[in-house]
């Protein structure tokens, strides 16, 4: 981490975190809204930390945004080792936190916790993302046991895909709708010191955000929730194809990265690049000698 150069900001803790809920509840003039990006590479995560974001997730949105995969499933805990540890020296400020991906929480609890404690100790995480609500309390519980703070994630949850049919909001009807406010009790019950509501109608998350002492950060859940977290990628114009109707973009990148790698063929191809600034130089007396003499 001393290869980042940022003095003086205050690290956000997940204590933190939770007093800015309390500030939020009390209607505090000191209440400040939980920012959340995903990060999976070191620029990036430097970049954000830097960019005063609360909390930095690797999310295994890095199965579809980063490796070219159709949804999260096939990411394994290898891969997001790779990305949390790189995030993990890019970021200074920030509260770390790494996602657990699929089949590393479904088998045992036990290999569950082995698994998140790899997240903290090689990777550097300070909190794990788990998908899932009242069928997580148990896991949610131990992992707290074990001093691992853990944000929930209900609602949408991508690693459901092929159990729901597709990536749809929840809590459409009413049936549905309670069963995700069960979901968002119970993970408070269970000890999460936060949770991610994605993908539902705005009325619902403001009415889970009002009754919970937890912080709720949303993404596809409106304006009312305590926080918001949006995929790195779609916020700079870098997902490939279908991008979710609340993912505002906030600049093109593809199309910056496209003209640069046009640019750059077209001045190789042309011959101006590089130029002569751009070369190194033989010193003088080499340059003058006659080619037989340089190589003796
Ligand atoms: O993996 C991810 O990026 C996420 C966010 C969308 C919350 O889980």
């Amino acid at each position: 981490m001393s290869a980042v150069s940022r003095t003086g900001d205050r690290k956000v803790s997940v204590p933190e975190i939770l007093s800015r809920k309390t500030l939020l509840l009390n209607g505090s003039t000191e209440a400040k809204k939980i920012t959340c990006l995903t990060a999976y590479d070191y620029p990036t995560a430097r970049l954000l930390d830097e960019a005063d974001v609360d909390i930095l997730l690797v999310g295994d949105s890095l199965a579809m945004v980063a490796l070219g995969y159709d949804n999260t499933l096939p990411v394994t805990l290898d891969d997001m080792l790779m990305g949390v540890r790189a995030v993990r020296r890019g970021t200074r400020r920030a509260l770390l936190v790494a996602d657990m991906p699929y089949g590393s929480y479904h088998v045992s609890v036990e290999e569950s916790v082995r698994n998140a404690i790899r997240l903290v100790k090689e990777g550097g995480a300070e909190a794990v993302k788990v998908e899932g609500g009242e069928r997580r309390i148990e896991l949610i519980a131990r992992l707290v046991e074990a001093e691992i703070p853990v944000m929930g994630h209900i609602g949408l949850t991508p690693q459901s895909v092929n159990a729901i049919g597709g990536f749809r909001v929840q809590g459409k009807t009413s049936e549905s709708a309670r069963q995700v406010e069960r979901d968002a009790r119970a993970v408070e019950a269970a000890g999460a010191f936060s949770v991610v509501l994605e993908s539902m109608p705005r009325e619902l998350a403001a009415r889970i955000t009002a009754k919970l002492h937890i912080p709720t950060i949303g993404i596809g859940a409106g304006p009312d929730c305590d926080g918001q977290v949006l995929v790195f990628h779609d916020l700079v114009g870098l997902t490939m194809g279908h991008t979710p109707k609340f993912a505002r973009r906030y600049a093109n990148l593809a199309a910056e990265i496209s003209r640069a790698a046009n640019e750059y063929c077209e001045d190789v191809r042309n011959g101006t690049f590089p130029s002569d600034a751009e070369s190194y130089h033989s010193p003088t007396e080499v340059r003058e000698e006659s080619p037989d003499r340089q190589r003796t």
